[in-house]
């Protein structure tokens, strides 16, 4: 489908759904009252919810905002892992299951909040042993292994700035990141287990530390012999070992001031440099434990089975500082949802008898097309809420969630947000709101949203325009790391004192909010946020390339895929084998979630006559769409030569 299609299909979407009279009776919020009192005083709002945590020293005052940069719970002292575990082990939850963990071949660990308090301490004196202080910053480069958060809630005891590289990033990804984080210390496994393969982590990590100020790997022990890894001497430890020896007292939680930075997250924008997104320990804190209570209307009882990986914010928030702060049982599942068999996520979700489960639009859609056999081996009935993030959800997906995985029981929230957010923005509260399949529904109490022309005026319903935040909330990104003119460019640029996240969207008539996707050169592969400029420059890097663009196409299961448009070199001839190495280098340099689709060589690139390349015509060529105005091109006959050469492809 165009997206003019797509658009249409939303428009005319209008099936409704009501939460049903038993799930409105049992949710946190069932007085919509909270809507009205949170935009009257959202100082208010968000310090009662602030009040959720618990506290080293009380805040002074709730926000300053002297944008683009916010300051929220002014003078306050807390600590993150305090928390989301030491305060809970003074409670009844003392011995309930925060971690669920099942790894990839089977095996499974389930820790308590008690022996979660004792991992993390040890991990924290084990870390301060190797000479980590507050502030410091951490890379944390791990497969999906209870280590991970254990690592992650370390740092935060300690005070530390933890960085989480997810672990399908490639070698020089982790070392770009690694060196702008300015981290001394990199925590790694040998191998992760991916659909029955050995994910090298050790490998690259060796790769990617060279030349670095990391002075220290520690490595976690996950697949042991296979993955035969060798350790350096003076350099590398044992995650078993340190954590053998560690003392076994508690590690005292570093007092942090609001403002402190708890973790550091990269995520792609519009040029080829990652950005560094710096977000807050009471801030965020407060957004992600309060969209717990709120959006996924969390009770003690409930088993919140969150399928993403913690190396993407979405891990960050709902399966470690959203759902541990608030006390909940998480399931963390480590591998590929097809291993054994396309039935996994629902084989763990009846095991563990999950009753919330938060995944994505592309394997909604990869669900779809197994087919719902895979469901139906399984009893689902202890689910009560499901939930979606990363891209717009077609209908279709929505209406398959709703029926085959929701039982239609479920009440479905589709929450947008981004990396930069902290937690969701945009969502129903599922006892409140009536959804439609498609939409994020309306912003989440104390959220200020809009849609707004060039001008930034309010567009009328109908009318698609740009998504703001208009004014400041708790968890928004504070800075871009090492780099607050990009910060302020990026996200205050356009608009004087309004965040613009860089997505397009419309109101309907109801005032529902639809999503229409990125307005900027970001590509959403499979709910991965990928630069175009990133891939560009890592095609451009290859000695057989002259020059690339890259675009985003409809996809039907990744909703978006990378073309690139190549052009070669004097002397270099296009070949299938050229295209294979093409690809294979670009996952080298980023990762495997950044393969193009498709590669075409061609003789030139659509260019203005300032050189600028049309990305505009690439992606209407890409999606086999009319070609609009070609009028400013500088030499119009390469739009031609392109289009017969993609028919010729297909
Ligand atoms: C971009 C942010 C937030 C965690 C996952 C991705 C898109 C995210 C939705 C949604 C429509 C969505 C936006 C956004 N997006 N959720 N429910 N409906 N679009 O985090 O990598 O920072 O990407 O993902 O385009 O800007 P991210």
């Amino acid at each position: 489908m165009s997206p003019k299609e797509q658009l249409d299909t939303l428009l005319h979407e209008s099936r409704t759904f009501s939460p049903s009279e038993s799930f409105r009776q049992q949710a946190n919020v069932q007085d919509a009252r909270i809507y009205e009192s949170a935009e009257q005083d959202p100082e208010g709002f968000w310090s009662a919810q602030a009040h959720e945590l618990t506290w080293f020293e009380e805040f002074e005052s709730v926000c300053n905002w002297d944008p683009p940069h916010a300051q929220w719970f002014i003078g306050g002292k807390l600590n993150a892992a305090y928390n989301c575990v030491d305060r809970h082990t003074l409670t009844h939850r003392k011995n309930k299951a925060a971690i669920i963990w099942e790894g990839e071949p089977g095996d499974n660990r389930v820790l308590t909040y008690d022996m979660l308090r004792r991992e993390v301490d040890k991990a924290a004196h084990a870390l301060r042993q190797l000479g980590v202080q507050k502030g410091d910053r951490v890379t944390i480069y791990l497969p999906m292994v209870p280590e991970l958060p254990i690592s992650m809630l370390a740092c935060a005891k300690i005070g530390a700035i933890h960085s989480v590289v997810f672990g399908g990033f490639s070698a020089q990804a982790l070392r770009d990141r690694i060196i702008d984080a300015d981290s001394k210390l990199l925590i790694t496994a040998d191998a992760g287990w991916r659909r029955g393969k050995i994910v090298p982590l050790k490998a690259n990590a060796d790769e990617a530390v060279v030349g670095t100020p990391i002075e220290k790997v520690i490595v976690v022990e996950r697949v042991g012999a296979q993955a035969a890894i060798e350790l350096q001497d003076g350099r590398d430890v044992r995650w078993q070992d340190l954590m053998a020896s560690a003392p076994t007292s508690p590690f005292p939680a570093e007092p942090m001031d609001s403002e402190d930075y708890l973790f550091l997250l990269y995520t792609s924008g519009t040029t080829g440099k990652p950005k560094g997104i710096a977000h807050s320990t009471a801030g965020y804190l407060t957004g992600a434990n309060t969209s717990m209570r709120t959006v996924f209307d969390l009770k003690d009882n409930d088993i919140f089975f969150c399928t993403a990986d913690i190396g993407w914010i979405t891990g960050h928030t709902y399966l470690v500082y959203g759902p541990l702060s608030a006390g909940a049982t998480v399931v963390m599942y480590e591998g590929s949802p097809d291993f054994p068999d396309r039935d996994r996520y629902w084989e763990i979700a009846e095991k563990y008898g999950a009753t919330i489960l938060y995944t994505a639009p592309t394997s909604i859609r990869m669900f779809m097309k197994w087919g719902s056999q895979y469901v139906e081996q399984h009893d689902l009935s202890s689910l009560r809420l499901l939930g979606t993030v990363g891209e717009p959800i077609n209908p279709e997906a929505w209406m398959w969630y709703h029926k085959y995985i929701g039982q239609e029981r479920c009440p479905i929230v589709d929450t947008w947000w981004q990396t930069e957010t902290g937690c969701a923005m945009i969502a129903p509260l599922p006892g409140l709101v009536t959804t439609k399949p498609g939409s994020a529904t309306r912003p989440v109490p104390g959220i200020a949203i809009d849609i707004v022309d060039e001008e930034g005026n309010s567009v009328p319903p109908g009318h698609g325009g740009y998504l703001v935040i208009t004014k400041p909330w708790p968890s928004m990104l504070r800075t871009v790391w090492g780099d607050d003119e990009r910060f302020r460019n990026t996200y205050f640029g356009k608009f004087e004192g309004i965040y613009l996240p860089g997505d397009g969207a419309h109101l309907d008539e109801d005032g529902y909010i639809w999503i229409l996707g990125r307005i900027d050169d970001v590509i959403n592969v499979s709910g991965h946020r990928i630069g175009t400029a990133e891939v560009e420059s890592a095609l451009v890097a290859h000695p057989a390339v002259a020059e690339a663009a890259v675009i985003g196409r409809s996809h039907e299961v990744k909703g978006q895929a990378i073309t690139a448009f190549v052009t070669l070199r004097e002397g270099v001839s296009a070949s299938d084998d050229l295209i294979a190495e093409l690809k294979q280098y670009v996952v080298e340099r980023i990762g495997a979630m950044a393969r193009p689709e498709e590669i075409l060589f061609t003789a030139e690139l659509p260019k203005t006559r300032s050189g600028k390349i049309m990305r505009r015509l690439l992606r209407d060529i890409g999606e086999g769409r009319v070609i609009g105005d070609t009028t400013t091109l500088a030499d119009p006959s390469v739009v031609e030569a392109l289009k017969a050469q993609y028919k010729d492809q297909d």
